[in-house]
């Protein structure tokens, strides 16, 4: 699949449920009313959908969600995409606040999936707790090392937030270094179903990097994931740094990725609202598996050349109510 742009599309975003076990509070409101379960895709058809993906040329597919690991039977979901690595799909992997890992750890190496990515911007127990609303930080630190345990290779995402954790940076390097971890500091973006955009809070990553380089050795990597973060080899660890830097430097003309949600929306960009239906040529017996291409293939010419993200300290309102993992 190749994009007006000539992007080539070979990475998919697959939400698997809107729901989550946490309220980080760049994400979601304390009070979210989730979708009824009617609306979601079954296990069954996001699979058939994953599949008609990886046969149009998608090499990596990420489930998320929400949170990816509370979405009933998952693992099934997980362990027919992983039986498609190797003929055709060359990644799968998740993006996880790591809550229910200590229970799934094993069955997810044991699928084929070899790498996560864990949402977790704070080693302080009480702060933890502040920006996930009532998040048990121990509760994921154990996810973490059974994952380890288990042989998978983990990245830590720390969403940078000034007042949360912009004094921590140095002993989250410290200690993912320690453990073998790669960390990886994301900008806080406009989006979410939040009311107020958290200009406020907003950290640059240039600033952090910077005061890393006083006490850190770190040098440019060709180290990449075909993903929007730009590494560093850390000299003292043996890890690597990466830094998402969607507000100060996007990377919109390399973008290989489309976002399919759990009700089976394809968004195009995490930036714009535009997006195809997908659900209803699913569903649609007389269209088959020639409509569903069809459908997947019009949406492909409608990618957009980027997002428009930007830092308005007068905007009141998030740029795009949607969650970040979708
Ligand atoms: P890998 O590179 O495979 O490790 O994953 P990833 O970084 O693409 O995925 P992850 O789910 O860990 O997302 C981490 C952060 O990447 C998010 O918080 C976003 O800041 C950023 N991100 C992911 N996809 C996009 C995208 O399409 N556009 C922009 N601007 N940012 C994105
Ligand atoms: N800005 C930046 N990153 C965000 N994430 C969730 N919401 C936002 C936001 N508004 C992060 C999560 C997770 C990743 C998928 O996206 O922390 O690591
Ligand atoms: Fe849940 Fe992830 Fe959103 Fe936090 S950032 S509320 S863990 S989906």
């Amino acid at each position: 699949m190749i994009d007006p742009f000539g992007r080539h599309i070979s990475y998919l975003r697959v939400s698997v449920t809107d729901r989550c076990d946490l309220r980080c509070v760049y994400c979601m409101a304390e009070d979210m009313t989730f979708l009824p379960k009617s609306e979601v895709l079954t296990l069954e058809e996001l699979e058939r959908l994953c599949g008609t993906f990886i046969d149009l040329g998608v090499r990596k597919l990420r489930l998320t969600g929400g949170e990816p690991l509370v979405r009933k039977n998952v693992m099934s979901l997980v362990r027919g995409l992983g039986a498609r690595i190797g003929s055709g799909l060359d990644e799968l992997t998740l993006t996880t606040n790591g809550t229910q890992l200590t229970k799934y750890a094993d069955e997810l190496a044991a699928a084929g999936v070899r790498r996560i990515n864990v949402s977790m911007d704070t080693l302080d127990a009480a702060a933890f707790k502040a920006a996930t609303r009532w998040g048990e930080l121990d509760k994921v630190l154990d996810g973490i090392f059974a994952a380890k345990a288990a042989g998978l290779h983990v990245k830590i995402n720390a969403v940078a937030l000034k007042g949360l954790n912009e004094h921590e940076f140095d002993r989250m390097l410290a200690w993912c270094g320690e453990h073998g971890f790669d960390l990886c500091l994301i900008e806080t973006m406009p989006l979410g179903e939040i009311s107020e955009d958290r200009t406020d809070q907003f950290l640059p990553l240039s600033l952090v990097r910077a005061r890393l380089k006083q006490n850190w050795t770190l040098n440019e990597s060709s180290h990449t994931t075909g993903g929007p973060a730009r590494y560093y080899d850390v000299a003292e660890t043996g890890t690597r740094l990466g830094f998402i830097t969607p507000m100060t430097h996007n990377f919109c003309e390399s973008c290989n990725r489309v976002r399919l949600t759990c009700t089976g929306t394809l968004y195009m960009c995490l930036g714009q609202e535009d997006a195809a239906d997908l659900r209803a040529p699913l569903r649609d017996p007389e269209l088959g598996e020639e409509g569903l291409r069809a459908a997947i293939a019009e949406a492909i010419t409608r990618k957009p050349k980027g997002h428009d993200f930007v830092i308005d300290r007068r905007r009141a309102a998030p740029a795009v109510a949607r969650h970040m993992s979708v």
